[in-house]
C-alpha cells in the first residue's frame, strides 16, 4: 500500500530526460578527476549548493558548465550508464533520451565520441535490465540555424541510431519558426520530431512547434493550457506532452508544487506524461516526481496508471512494442 512501491511497480516509459542532466555531482567530481578538468566547486556538497535556480537560463548557465567533465567515449558511457541504472530501479522499461551534440562539438568533442559512448550505454542497460532505449538528437535553440545543419550533417552516419530530432535550451526569444527548414529536411529523412515548447515561452511557440515543426510530441506544453482553443487542438489530435512537475519547481515555471497543471491537464483529456528532465540538477528521477504530484494535487491510483500508460502510448515503439508493456 505504500505508495512509491506502487509507482515504482508500475511499468513506465520515460520520454523526457536529457542525458547530460543526469550527471550527478558525484560523477562530476569524479570525471573532473579522471580528466583532470578544473571544475569552480571544491566538493559534492558545493556542486549541490550551487543549484539555486529562479529561471531556465539559470539552470542552463549551470548545465552547460557541468557538461565540460564530459571527454571521453567511456564518459559518455558512464552517464549513461548511472541514469539507466537508476531508471530501472525506478520501474523505467523504456527511454526515449535527449543528447546536445552541439554542447560537445562546440568543445572540440567529436560527435562520434558523444553518440558511440550514449549507444555503448544503452546496448549495456538493455543487456542488464532489459530496460531499452531510443536516442533524440536536440538542436540548442539560442544558436542559429546553420549550426543545426551543422550538427545534422555531423549526425548522418548515426541516423539508423536515431530516433528523432528535438528543440531545447534558452526559449525565450528562440522561437520554434527558427528552426522550421532544419526540422522539415530532419522529418524529410524519416526522423521523428519533438520540441521544447511552453515551459518559458508563450502558447504561440507551440502553435508553432505544431504548425511549422509538425512535432511527434511536445515537451513541456504547460503554456497550453492559457489557450482553450490549443488545448483543444492537443486533446483533439491526441498530442503527447511531456511534463517534468520538478523541473517546474526549480525552474519557478510554477511556485508551488501544490500549483502544478498535471491534473487540470488529465481532466481537460491531454495525454500526459511525468517525467523527470534533468534529474540530477531538479533533485528527483521519475518515481520522485510521480509522487511529488500525487501528493501535492491528490491523484489517485487510476490517475497514476494512466500517465505511466501514457508513457508508452506515447512513445515511439510500434504497436506490437507497446502492447507488451500494457
Ligand atoms: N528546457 C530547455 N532546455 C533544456 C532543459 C529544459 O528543461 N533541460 C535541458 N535543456
Ligand atoms: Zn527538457
Amino acid at each position: 500500500n505504500d505508495p512509491r512501491q506502487f509507482v515504482t511497480g508500475l511499468p513506465k516509459a520515460e520520454l523526457h530526460l536529457h542525458i547530460e542532466g543526469s550527471l550527478e555531482p558525484e560523477l562530476m567530481f569524479a570525471l573532473a578527476e579522471r580528466n583532470k578538468v578544473a571544475i569552480p566547486f571544491g566538493s559534492v556538497e558545493e556542486i549541490r549548493a550551487a543549484y539555486s535556480f529562479t529561471r531556465l537560463q539559470d539552470f542552463l548557465d549551470i548545465y552547460y558548465a557541468g557538461a565540460d567533465v564530459l571527454r571521453t567515449e567511456e564518459d559518455f558511457r558512464d552517464l549513461a550508464t548511472a541514469y539507466f541504472d537508476r531508471a530501472a530501479a525506478d520501474g523505467v522499461r523504456h527511454a526515449e533520451i535527449f543528447f546536445d551534440p552541439q554542447t560537445h562539438t562546440d568543445r572540440g568533442i567529436p560527435f562520434q565520441v558523444v553518440a558511440d559512448g550514449l549507444l555503448a550505454g544503452m546496448a549495456k542497460a538493455e543487456a542488464r535490465h532489459g530496460l531499452t532505449s531510443q536516442l533524440i538528437l536536440c538542436f540548442l535553440r539560442h544558436l542559429d540555424e546553420d549550426a543545426a545543419f551543422d550538427t545534422l550533417k555531423a549526425a548522418d552516419p548515426w541516423l539508423d541510431r536515431i530516433a528523432g530530432v528535438g528543440l531545447d535550451s534558452s526559449e525565450v526569444g528562440h522561437p520554434p519558426s527558427k528552426f522550421a527548414r532544419i526540422f522539415e529536411t530532419a522529418r524529410g529523412m524519416g526522423l521523428k520530431a519533438v520540441a521544447h515548447a511552453g515551459e518559458e515561452g508563450p502558447p504561440e511557440y507551440v502553435w508553432e512547434a505544431l504548425d511549422l515543426l509538425h512535432i511527434d510530441r511536445l515537451d513541456h506544453g504547460n503554456r497550453a493550457l492559457e489557450d482553450d482553443r490549443l488545448t483543444t487542438r492537443l486533446v483533439e489530435t491526441g498530442m503527447t506532452l511531456t511534463v517534468c512537475p520538478l523541473s517546474n519547481l526549480k525552474l519557478c515555471v510554477i511556485d508551488d508544487i501544490a500549483a502544478h497543471p498535471v491534473d487540470r491537464m488529465l481532466k481537460a483529456g491531454l495525454q500526459a506524461t511525468i517525467n523527470s528532465d534533468d534529474p540530477a540538477y531538479f533533485g528527483g528521477y521519475v518515481v520522485d516526481n510521480y509522487l511529488a504530484v500525487a501528493q501535492a494535487r491528490g491523484l489517485t491510483r487510476e490517475d497514476m496508471v494512466t500517465l505511466a500508460r501514457n508513457s508508452f502510448t506515447g512513445s515511439f515503439l510500434s504497436e506490437a512494442e507497446i502492447a507488451r508493456h500494457l
